[in-house]
């Protein structure tokens, strides 16, 4: 079993997700670390509650992205992760990470790459118009959101408003990353 670590900045629904699938014996993985950059996301106490070690830092208490991804590859070697898993992690990962995880980290973006990256993309796919919404899984490479795709879910738009096409994104993310992740993990 590949033992994992989640980074995420916010709620944390997909760590949520992940963790779940874990029990429910759907995803064969062992989830050994949270980390996120926000001490006071919601996904520090979905953490706690599923008895998984929640690692929060700040990085405005280090110099450089450099010197905070050197602490943490500390850490996550020490825990023996072998995979990183982005779940609504809001920072760029640096070659630091990048070089002591090669191919072993991997993103969940709410647009159908490469359509929208970066920040808001729900909110950018409504405001261009476009035809479809979607999720997407790929694995993470030096850019914003541009690393090769693993898996892709798209759906119309169709004159939907914002609240509705959200919630189907979330929907659609809470069952395509275990079951991306299980794949992944497997072959
Ligand atoms: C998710 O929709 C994820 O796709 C998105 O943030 C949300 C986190 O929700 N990620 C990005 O936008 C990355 N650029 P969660 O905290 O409830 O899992």
């Amino acid at each position: 079993k590949p033992r994992i670590a989640v980074f995420a900045s916010g709620n944390g629904s997909n760590f949520q997700a992940i963790a779940d699938a874990i029990q429910n014996g759907e995803l064969h993985a062992e989830l050994v670390l949270v980390v996120t950059d926000k001490p006071q996301a919601y996904v520090v106490e979905r953490a706690q509650k599923m008895g998984i070690e929640p690692f929060a830092f700040n990085p405005a208490e280090y110099g450089s992205k450099a010197m905070y991804e050197e602490m943490l590859k500390g850490k996550l070697l020490n825990h023996g992760v072998e995979w990183i898993v982005l779940a609504g992690f809001m920072r760029l990962i640096g070659p630091m990470l990048l070089s002591a995880f090669e191919n072993r980290i991997v993103n969940i973006h709410p647009s159908a790459l490469p359509a929208f990256p970066g920040k808001d993309a729900i909110g950018q796919t409504l405001a261009a118009g476009a035809e479809l919404a979607g999720v997407t899984v790929h694995f993470v490479d030096a850019g914003m959101d541009t690393g090769s795709i693993i898996a892709q879910e798209t759906f119309p738009v169709a004159g939907r408003g914002r609240a509705e096409v959200e919630d189907q994104i979330h929907a659609i993310e809470h069952r395509l990353y275990p079951a991306t992740l299980q794949q992944l993990f497997s072959r």
